[in-house]
Parts: C-alpha cells; sequence; structure tokens
C-alpha cells in the first residue's frame, strides 16, 4: 500500500476508534470540566495577543481553513482579539487577498489598540454592534457580497437563542465545501453559562 495512504488509513481507523470509546470521552470532559476552574482556556495567546480557545480547537481550525481556502472570514465575538488575527494569520498564508470581517457587540479600547497594533491586522475589518442586529447584518451582506468562499465562526453570545438566530442569519453566507463553525460546545456542560 502507498506509504501516504496507509498513514491516513491507520489515523481514519484510530480516530473511528477514538470516537466510540466512552471511558476516553468522560475523561476528556471531566479534564476539560476540571481544567476550566481555573478558566484553562483564557491561558493562550496567538501571536502576542489573548485567545480564548482550547489550543486543540486552534489546531482544528488551522487544518479547516487550510483545506477550505476561504476568501473571507466571517467572526462573531472578538474579545481581547486573538481569534481574529489567528484568522487573519492564516489569511496571509494562504496568500489569497482574502480578509476577517469580524464583529463584537462591545469592542474595548484597549483591545482595539492591541488589535490594531498586528501586523495582521491589515487583513481585518471590524463592526461594533450585536451579530443579529439587522443594520449590523445588513453591513455584513454588503461586505460579503464580493467574495466567492466563505467560512464563518460564530463565537459571540453562547446562549441557546443567539446562537439559533445566529445560525439562521449566517448560515446563508456560507460557500459550498465550507464551514459554519461554533466554537465553545463545551458550554452545554459548564455552571457557568458564558465562556
Ligand atoms: C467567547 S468571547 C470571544 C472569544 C474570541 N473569539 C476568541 O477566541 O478569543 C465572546 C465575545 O462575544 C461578544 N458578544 C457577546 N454578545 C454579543 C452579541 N450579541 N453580538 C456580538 N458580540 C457579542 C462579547 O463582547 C465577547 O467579546
Amino acid at each position: 500500500m502507498d506509504p501516504v495512504k496507509q498513514f491516513q488509513q491507520e489515523k481514519a481507523d484510530f480516530i473511528s476508534k477514538m470516537r466510540q470509546d466512552e471511558e476516553l470521552k468522560k475523561k476528556s470532559l471531566d479534564w476539560m470540566l476540571h481544567a476550566d476552574k481555573y478558566k484553562y482556556i483564557y491561558n493562550f495567546t496567538w501571536l502576542g495577543i489573548p485567545i480564548i480557545k482550547f489550543p486543540q480547537d486552534i489546531q482544528a481550525l488551522q487544518e479547516v481553513i487550510w483545506k477550505v481556502k476561504p476568501d473571507l472570514i466571517i467572526e462573531t465575538g472578538i474579545a481581547h482579539g486573538g481569534s481574529i488575527i489567528f484568522s487573519a494569520s492564516m489569511m496571509h498564508l494562504l496568500g489569497n487577498n482574502g480578509k476577517v470581517l469580524a464583529v463584537d457587540i462591545d469592542i474595548r479600547d484597549h483591545n482595539r489598540t492591541l488589535i490594531e497594533s498586528s501586523p495582521f491586522y491589515k487583513y481585518i475589518t471590524m463592526i461594533q454592534g450585536s451579530s443579529t442586529d439587522q443594520y449590523i447584518i445588513n453591513q455584513i451582506k454588503h461586505f460579503a457580497k464580493d467574495y466567492k468562499n466563505i467560512m464563518v465562526c460564530l463565537d459571540s453570545n453562547h446562549t441557546h437563542e443567539h446562537v439559533l438566530r445566529e445560525l439562521e442569519l449566517y448560515a446563508p453566507l456560507v460557500s459550498n465545501e465550507s464551514y459554519i463553525i461554533l466554537p465553545d460546545t463545551l458550554i452545554e456542560f459548564l455552571s457557568r453559562r458564558i465562556l
């Protein structure tokens, strides 16, 4: 067998077995919930800017972005800015003149200053307002009409109602063969409301 195919096959087999391993699932969840007591996901930066994500999720996002090669990533939820700098740095690596369009209800001055100081800021446009506000959606649709391969990442308010509304509003913007990504699904298991 071709060694590359063999490697891929072995990987797929282990992933399939891992998926069925209830003990590993329980241990992983226990570990994540335990680590959350120390706000584990707040410990990381991307290119110097705080990113609120599990490193494994950042790795997975890298794989998805490299596979899809979007020319526009729309993100809801900026916080300190690490995730949009991550997406912008991926756009830089893709070299396809892609852009990142990001919306947050509250872009704090110190976060804006930090984001604007990044060498990757040139790939980013930020909008302040609620991701489900019709006025904001209109701006996003207007911006998105010039792009052909659009990916969306919904990382703002993780309540059921808000995410559902975001899915309804943003799903039509996603290109065929691309993805709409919902991070932080661990929220289902957390006692506190918002990550
Ligand atoms: C989980 S943080 C985002 C983390 C960021 N994506 C990262 O990975 O570093 C959630 C952000 O969503 C924003 N937010 C909350 N409600 C929102 C809304 N209705 N519309 C847009 N942003 C909202 C908050 O201000 C906060 O900055």
